[in-house]
């Protein structure tokens, strides 16, 4: 078993990994090489790499590709994507072109509010509280004004400061809730900037409050946060054409294929088991151009998934309906994005993607980021109702298959040729290469 180390932030990074290689590896010396292969030979790159986190050994790679075709309210877009899963840049260029040839997609943002919150603790007489809370609120704005000076200059700030009761679901519990608008910045340092200081200022405002007893005048503040739960930070993203203007597949007819897509969505609707799957299948294409643009996708994870269980049941994100003719799809999801501050000026490809993207503002990010989600929800929906998935992932795995056994240029080419017309399993590839190989 490895010993603990401590001080192990304060060593070099060649202190590190010699620590790392070995502590960890049977073989030092390769792992280490190995390790050291990804770093890039551009010193000040992977300086300002190394910097982005602590204990920086190497870096780790992912594909970052792009889905050329994307209309979005009539602008063409090429939308980059990072992501390690075999079909989903496919799949996203194959519903752009899809949807590029009927309309295309409309996108809207209908809120951009974010959320902050001071959680304290206040042991008293609740309307005395309120009356503080009254008395103070201006101060909330004053002293925040240092931080808050930029923001409004662009347009944002503080929109609204309220005071919650929340003794009813935990004793003596209370909140400061504010709601924030952050242009176009994703906003987490200048929410908690600006909560940190609410905290302060609820906490000596206190302290020499009148009204209040000695023990009301104790404030114990227990934290102030961001919430990534942004209900009212919305975009919808949308597309639609006559049922007659489906036709793709030469085996099911249009109305029939509108029916099993709506009827596919319903299940989501209904059925929190195919709900994660079918709102993971949205996330493919949301995360890859989270990632991409340098956005937090963690954070717009969980205030994607908490969203879409926002009316007590886990449900699907998207809908579809048949409506005198019209087929439309559709999705509306919270999205709290940016396209300045945090790593959008930093990492040289989130610069890039940013600029393939035309420098978006955020409420433009948003509706490209919906569309995507939106976009990879309908190819994999329409691959499940028609051929089903394997067909498509197994094309794309069939790469992977392939590096994995080290294929030469006339393997690869050769088995490429063969699968055209067989169906992909990894076995059947195995099986096959070796028989070429023989
Ligand atoms: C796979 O990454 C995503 C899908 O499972 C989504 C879905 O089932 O809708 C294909």
């Amino acid at each position: 078993m490895t010993k603990a180390v401590s001080g192990f932030s304060k060593l070099s990074k060649e202190e590190k990994i010699h620590w790392i290689t070995t502590n960890h590896f049977s073989n030092p010396e390769q792992a280490a090489q190995e390790i050291k292969k990804y770093w890039n030979s551009d010193s000040d790159l992977q300086k300002l790499h190394d910097e982005f986190i602590e204990n920086t050994i190497s870096n780790f790679y992912l594909p970052l590709g792009v889905a050329p075709n994307f209309l979005i309210n009539g602008k063409n877009y090429t939308i980059p994507m990072a992501i390690e899963e075999s079909s989903v840049v496919a799949a996203a260029s194959k519903a752009a072109k899809f949807w590029s040839n009927r309309g295309g997609f409309k996108a809207t943002v209908i809120s951009s509010e974010k959320i902050g919150q001071v959680h304290f603790i206040y042991k008293g007489d609740t309307k005395k509280l309120k009356t503080f809370f009254t008395t103070i609120k201006p101060k909330f704005f004053t002293d925040t004004e240092s931080i808050t000076k930029n923001m409004q200059k662009r347009g944002g700030g503080i929109l609204e400061i309220e005071l919650k009761d929340k003794t009813a679901e935990l004793e003596d519990y209370f909140q400061l809730h504010v709601t924030f608008e952050t242009k176009d910045s994703m906003g987490a340092n200048f929410i908690n900037s600006c909560l940190e200081q609410f905290a302060k200022t609820l906490k000596e405002e206190a302290k020499t409050f009148e009204l209040f007893s000695e023990e009301e005048q104790n404030i114990q503040v227990v934290m102030s946060i961001l919430s990534n739960y942004v209900p009212n930070c919305i975009v919808r993203a949308e597309v639609s054409c006559p049922v007659t203007d489906l036709k793709e597949d030469k085996h099911i007819s249009q109305e029939e294929f509108a029916e099993k897509f709506i009827r596919a969505v319903k299940i989501a609707e209904i059925e929190p088991y195919r709900a994660v799957t079918h709102n993971k299948g949205i996330m493919n294409g949301i995360d890859a151009v989270v990632l991409a643009t340098g956005n937090d996708f963690r954070a717009v994870e969980a205030g994607v998934h908490a969203y879409a269980a926002r009316n007590g049941k886990y449900s699907s994100l998207s809908h579809a309906k048949v409506q005198d003719g019209i087929f439309t799809f559709w999705m509306e999801i919270p999205l709290a994005l940016g396209t300045v501050g945090g790593l959008t000026g930093l990492h040289p490809l989130v610069k890039m993607s940013l600029q393939m993207l035309g420098n978006p503002s955020a409420h433009e990010l948003m509706q490209i980021v919906a569309v995507a989600g939106l976009a990879q929800n309908f190819a994999a929906l329409r691959s499940l109702t028609t051929t089903g998935i394997q067909q498509g992932h197994m094309k794309m795995h069939l790469m992977n298959i392939l590096n994995q056994f080290n294929a030469s240029e006339q393997e690869r080419k050769e088995v490429v040729k063969h699968f055209e017309k067989h169906t992909v399993s990894h076995s059947a590839v195995v099986d096959y290469l070796q028989t070429i190989r023989k």
